[in-house]
């Protein structure tokens, strides 16, 4: 059971004292920036992770131990969205990310281009960059309600002009989108036409609020599942990103072949405790997600209140899926009736003390993300002090 009391209590000094990125890389703000939550771990996975220390099961990775990962991993999607993957095809990762970069690397043909979504979660726009791999961006269109939506024609650009890779954030960082089964029908009708390939990162699957169904984009067909790989874990809904362990579901034949004959040289193995956290968390972790999400929710709503009371020039909509909210700052004028200036990163961190996403890294200047995955006294003093900073300024 999540004590919500003892959660709401605990203090930023507390949360620092535990050591974590989001907490200690700037310690003199509230974190509210990295994807990691603040919530305890899930009592099933503490307990599975103690069980394998106390044996100790702490060596190679064993066979068996990745096919319970598997089976958990596949089973979870079984329940939770009516897709069964076969847990043959799911090939275990120490990260998402590395499956991209593994992808484009050795699997798929030099130089591959891949086509991003803006806005972007951070690394898709800058990892394609440093690499030197050819990357070009679609950006996406954004409703009257602040809804956003793959723009279909971009899209369809991006691929005629050479795109091969699509990569697609579903649910979506930075903007929280949950892509609806009609919405993931166009974008693979327009990949299909374009004989492209989909990594779909599903990484924020098990996050999703009441009402809003996730649909995995290998679920939709026959044809959607063979043009794709599905990039997935549980390091965000259980928080475990630290122990480096993700699911690559190559549903595309050549994709799983290929994976398979560079498995005996790729020393890119999971940790044993993450591959045993990963399948606790599927098998076991679901009644604790279901408190993570219902506290969640809670900060979402918590988050617009505060936004429209002190920030009312902010225009925001609350997230229908992960636990990033997504914040268009563009009109807001600082106490002196000026624009916001261009680091928003810098003016919060030092002006507010709240250390935040900035959307420009994402492909959205004048946006911001925040994190709500933490006490909610704390998030709401971190608006206050965004706002003091911004009628200060
Ligand atoms: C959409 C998305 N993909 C990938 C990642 C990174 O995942 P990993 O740590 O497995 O590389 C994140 C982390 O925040 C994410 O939000």
């Amino acid at each position: 059971m999540l004590d919500v009391a003892a959660f709401d209590a605990t203090t930023a000094e507390e949360l620092r004292a535990r050591g974590s990125l989001k907490w200690t890389r700037f310690p003199q703000a509230l974190g509210l920036w990295v994807a990691e939550m603040d919530l305890p771990l899930a009592p099933p996975v503490a307990q599975a992770l103690h069980r394998a220390v106390d044996m100790p099961f702490i060596g190679y990775l064993s066979a068996e131990a990745k096919a319970a990962a598997r089976e958990a991993c596949a089973a979870w999607y079984a329940r939770a969205t009516g897709w069964s993957p076969d847990p043959a095809r799911i090939h275990l990762m120490t990260d998402v990310l590395h499956s991209l970069d593994l992808l484009l690397g050795q699997v798929l043909p030099a130089g591959t281009e891949t086509v991003v979504v803006t806005p972007a979660y951070m690394p898709f726009l800058y990892r394609p960059r440093v690499l030197e791999r050819p990357f070009v961006t679609a950006p996406a269109r954004r409703d009257e309600d602040g809804t956003y939506r793959v723009d279909l024609d971009a899209l369809d650009g991006a691929l005629r002009g050479g795109g091969r890779l699509l990569v697609l954030c579903n649910p979506w960082n930075p903007v929280g989108r949950v892509l609806t089964e009609v919405e993931l029908r166009e974008v693979a009708a327009v990949v299909e036409a374009n004989d492209a390939l989909v990594f779909a990162d599903e990484i924020h699957a098990p996050l999703v609020y009441d009402g809003v169904g996730h649909v995995p984009y290998a679920s939709l067909s026959d044809a959607t599942a063979a043009h794709s790989v599905t990039a997935t874990a549980a390091s965000k809904a259980w928080n475990l990103a630290g122990l480096k362990c993700s699911a690559l579901v190559a549903t595309h034949d050549d994709v799983h072949e290929r994976l398979l004959d560079l498995a005996p040289v790729l020393s890119d193995d999971p940790g044993t405790l993450g591959v045993v956290a990963m399948a606790a968390a599927y098998d076991d972790g679901e009644p604790f997600l279901r408190e993570t999400l219902a506290y969640l929710d809670k900060n979402r709503a918590a988050l617009a209140d505060a936004l429209a009371r002190e920030l009312p020039s902010a225009r925001h909509t609350p997230p229908e899926g992960t636990y990033l909210a997504w914040v268009d700052l563009r009109g807001v004028r600082t106490g002196s009736g000026e624009e916001l200036p261009e680091d928003l990163v810098t003016f919060f961190r030092e002006r507010a003390g709240v250390a935040l996403q900035d959307g420009a890294a994402c492909g959205a200047p004048g946006f911001v993300r925040l994190n709500i995955a933490l006490p909610q006294p704390i998030l709401l003093d971190a608006v206050r002090a965004m706002a003091a900073a911004v009628a200060a300024a």
